[in-house]
């Protein structure tokens, strides 16, 4: 038997590929487009192909192609060509209920620690840079709000314009993908370097990037950022990418906790555009469609709205608060990533900031329990549905 105290540190990574949560894997279908030119690269305002962000060919059944040799023998020539995409074509990313999507709360961390001293620290220095290059203002509504015109009170700088929203948003984004992807980056070299297991961080990591990749291309979708906006992003991540590594080298505790505290901000701005849209302040947006991209991302309706997508966008960032504040009360050097298995649905993520340790540990022991069951199941069918009735009947 493994002691409490240490299960955590001793979870095989291996224990993944037990398809434990059924619940997790998505499925879909997506017919393949014959978008001309077939290899030029689809824009974000294009409805790609099902395999534009990769194709995930074990779930893709081959076509037939059967040739005929010289010999007369028949040669299934198939494999690999695919005729029916059903599966994944992004890294793992969960797709929400509607009680999931109206389920997310504004939360804050109270920094306790010098590190989340710190990380609060810089956070308010982005913070207060990405305000100022965004141009974002939100001041409360004056008394007499009513009375005024949508006109007046953007004069006013009490609401913003699409356009200003927007601003905002591919900024956010465009910074929000580095950190999972240097995370992710550095714990890979230290994997290479020590000739040691990862304990499933890498994953997690990289599925927060490119969700944060997937934010900006939709938005992008929206809306093409001027040369202007692009250099100003450019400058940013040179400055963010190389700040953001030196600093996990020394202290990927403290980065995952400036992480979380960025994605409070987030969900704090994805949570006030919600409200200023069905508020009726953004008229464009009250039945904007949502982006091709999007829909199929997220598994939307055909008739979905960017109302829809902005919702979504902001379960993930309450997804990123709550893993990366999980990770930083946990031991990196050490600890299992406890989401290498299985992520909380958004009704936890949603209102509970994060995992305290002991949480996290509870949390990979009823993983491990589960797949222990998904073995029993696996190795003896008859004697796992003889316990469950007699489960049922006790
Ligand atoms: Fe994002
Ligand atoms: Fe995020």
């Amino acid at each position: 038997m493994l002691r409490t105290s240490t299960l955590l540190r001793q979870v095989p990574v291996a224990c993944r590929t037990l398809a434990l949560a059924p619940a997790s894997r998505r499925t879909f279908t997506s017919s393949l487009l014959r978008l001309k030119p077939a290899l030029t690269s689809k824009g974000t305002d294009v409805s790609g192909s099902a395999g534009v962000e990769g194709l995930h060919r074990k779930d893709t059944p081959s076509a037939t192609a059967v040739l005929e040799t010289q010999s007369g023998e028949k040669v299934d020539v198939s494999a690999g060509v695919p005729s029916i995409v059903k599966g994944d074509w992004v890294l793992f990313h969960p797709v929400y209920s509607p009680e999931e999507l109206r389920a997310v709360q504004v939360l804050h961390h109270e920094a306790k620690t010098f590190s989340d001293k710190i990380a609060v620290y810089f956070v308010r220095l982005l913070r207060w840079s990405f305000d100022l290059v965004s141009g974002y203002k939100h001041k409360p509504l004056p008394p007499n709000s009513n009375n005024m015109s949508l006109e007046e009170l953007r004069e006013g700088g009490y609401i913003m314009t699409e356009h200003a929203w927007l601003s905002r948003m591919l900024f956010l984004e465009s910074i929000a993908g580095v950190p999972g992807m240097v995370a992710a980056t550095l714990r890979h070299l230290r994997s290479l370097r020590l000739m040691r297991r990862d304990a499933g961080w890498i994953h997690t990591l990289l599925e927060e990037a490119e969700n944060e990749r997937m934010h900006l291309m939709t938005f992008m979708a929206v809306r093409k950022p001027s040369w202007f906006f692009r250099m100003l992003v450019l400058g940013a991540q040179g400055v963010f990418y190389n700040l953001f590594f030196f600093s996990y080298l020394v202290s990927p505790r403290t980065c995952h906790r400036f992480v979380g505290l960025l994605e409070e901000e987030a969900v704090v701005t994805y949570t006030r555009c919600i409200q200023e849209i069905e508020a009726g302040h953004v008229p464009k947006w009250e039945n904007y469609p949502a982006p091709a991209i999007a829909i199929d991302y997220w598994r939307m309706k055909p008739d979905a709205k960017l109302l829809d997508v902005i919702y979504a966008v902001r379960s993930d960032e309450s997804t990123h608060r709550f893993v990366n504040h999980s990770l930083a009360n946990i031991n990196p050097d050490k600890d299992v990533n406890p989401f290498a298995l299985r992520e909380p649905n958004m009704l936890v993520k949603g209102g509970k900031l994060a995992f305290e340790r002991d949480e996290a540990e509870q949390y990979v022991e009823e993983s491990l329990h589960m797949i222990d069951e998904g073995r029993q199941k696996h190795d003896d069918p008859q004697q796992s549905q003889h316990q469950q009735s007699q489960h049922r009947q006790a």
